[in-house]
């Protein structure tokens, strides 16, 4: 089998960036480890960037998202047993409530509806020759062992993928940080608790009241690493949240019977550069955010923003210019949201280590953003997403 462009990964990232470049008229075929429904069920971000709905425009698959989708215009941070807004109609942007889940969704439907391969359960993913002119995928599917040809390879296939992991060691630089806590994440059929999303930093731990739609609720709250989802049965989880709101907040909460309940443990990670030869990463192959602002999702989908651009000049009018710039123009992206998504959770959780002066040094921050325009703007131009560079 033949093709341009081998991506590797079903997210977000890969269906995306098949989309693009198949409206473009530029072959790709998907190879993806787990079924369609793994994919599916994984419930993750929530919101969208303005640039992200754009990019979902763009490969037609933004009906639903138009449809059904939340515009909202702000945020609400609660701390010290009051709620604060942060709009951001300064910005002149706002942000788009839409789950990771749906918009999965309305691209397997659009690649579904298209002549494009993608190949499902592919065990034992390799790449091969990807530092030369012949890159190679090979895997194994149904007992055999397949083999694809192609002119560049896609790594979209998350943290724990296989691209990143077949660099040399020695031509990769990662920086990371762990962080002492994870959130304990709950999906109720209920309707949320306010119109806007509600972050919390309480003397227990950071709270969000999130959303996926006007009948959905999705509930974090700060939980330690060594907790696992068998200690939290939903009463003791809503009590843990509810202990963390305002009191309107509190008393307007509805609970129901938890559809979904995860732990995810946070972690600021990059790695660099973003291209080898003909090898390119996108999204959480390159990098992970912790998820407060929800950066993630937003920064696979600029990725594919400007992958998508450099494959079809590369691909369709043989020009590799945009190729050779991918890394370095996607990285300066990528740093800005790593940066304000470790800023926004250092501002938002507790700290087992962070010491009085730590914890004086939070509060002052926190009614400094609230009191000041130029704090509160700051915040607002990040968590709408900054501009990207053409
Ligand atoms: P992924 O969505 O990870 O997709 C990668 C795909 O590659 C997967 O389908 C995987 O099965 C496939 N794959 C992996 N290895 C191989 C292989 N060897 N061969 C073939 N295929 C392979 N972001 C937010 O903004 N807000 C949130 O609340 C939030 N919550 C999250 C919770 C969790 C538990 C996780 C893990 C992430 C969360 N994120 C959140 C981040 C956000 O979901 C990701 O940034 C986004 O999914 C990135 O998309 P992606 O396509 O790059 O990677
Ligand atoms: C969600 C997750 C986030 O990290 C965030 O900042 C906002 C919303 C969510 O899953 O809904």
């Amino acid at each position: 089998m033949r093709t341009q462009v081998a991506i590797i990964g079903a997210g977000p990232a890969g269906l995306l960036l098949g989309q693009l470049l198949q409206r473009a008229g530029v072959d790709a075929v998907i190879l993806e480890r787990q079924t369609p429904e793994y994919v599916l069920g994984r419930i993750r971000a929530g919101v969208l960037e303005q640039g992200t709905v754009a990019l979902l425009e763009e490969a037609g698959v933004a009906e639903r998202l138009h449809a059904e989708g939340l515009p909202h215009a702000g945020i609400e941070l609660a701390f010290g047993g009051r709620r604060h807004r942060i709009g951001f109609e300064a910005t002149g942007a706002h942000v788009t409530v839409y789950g990771q889940t749906e918009v999965t969704r309305d691209l397997m439907a659009a690649r579904a509806a298209s002549a494009a391969t993608t190949v499902y359960e592919a065990a034992d993913v390799a790449l091969h020759g990807f530092d030369g002119e012949r890159p190679r995928v090979t895997w194994r599917a149904g007992g055999h062992s397949h083999e694809l040809a192609c002119d560049w390879i896609a790594g979209c296939d998350g943290y724990h993928g296989v691209s990143r992991a077949s660099v040399p060691a020695g031509a990769i630089s990662t920086y990371e940080r762990v962080y002492p806590f994870g959130w304990l994440g709950v999906l109720c059929d209920t309707p949320p608790v306010s119109d806007e999303l509600i972050y919390a930093n309480h003397p227990r731990g950071f709270a969000l009241c999130s959303m996926r739609s006007r009948t959905r609720s999705r509930y974090y709250v700060q939980c330690g690493l060594e907790q696992k989802v068998e200690d939290w049965p939903d009463g003791r989880f809503f009590d843990e949240l509810r202990a963390r709101l305002d009191g309107a907040a509190a008393s307007a909460l509805v609970t129901g019977p938890s559809i979904e309940k995860s732990i995810a443990p946070l972690r600021s990670f990059v790695a660099e550069p973003m291209r080898f030869g003909r090898l390119l990463l996108a999204g959480d192959a390159a990098h992970i955010v912790p998820p407060t602002g929800a950066k993630g999702l937003n920064l696979a989908a600029s990725d594919v923003r400007y992958l998508s651009r450099a494959l079809v000049a590369a691909c369709r009018d043989g020009d590799p210019a945009e190729v050779d710039r991918y890394s370095e123009r996607c990285l300066r992206r990528v740093w800005k949201a790593v940066r304000f998504s470790w800023w926004f959770t250092t501002l938002m959780h507790r700290f087992p280590d962070a010491g009085e002066l730590g914890q004086k040094l939070q509060e002052a921050e926190l009614d400094y953003l609230v009191g000041s325009r130029a704090a509160a703007l700051a915040l607002a131009e990040n968590y709408v997403g900054l501009p990207f560079e053409d």
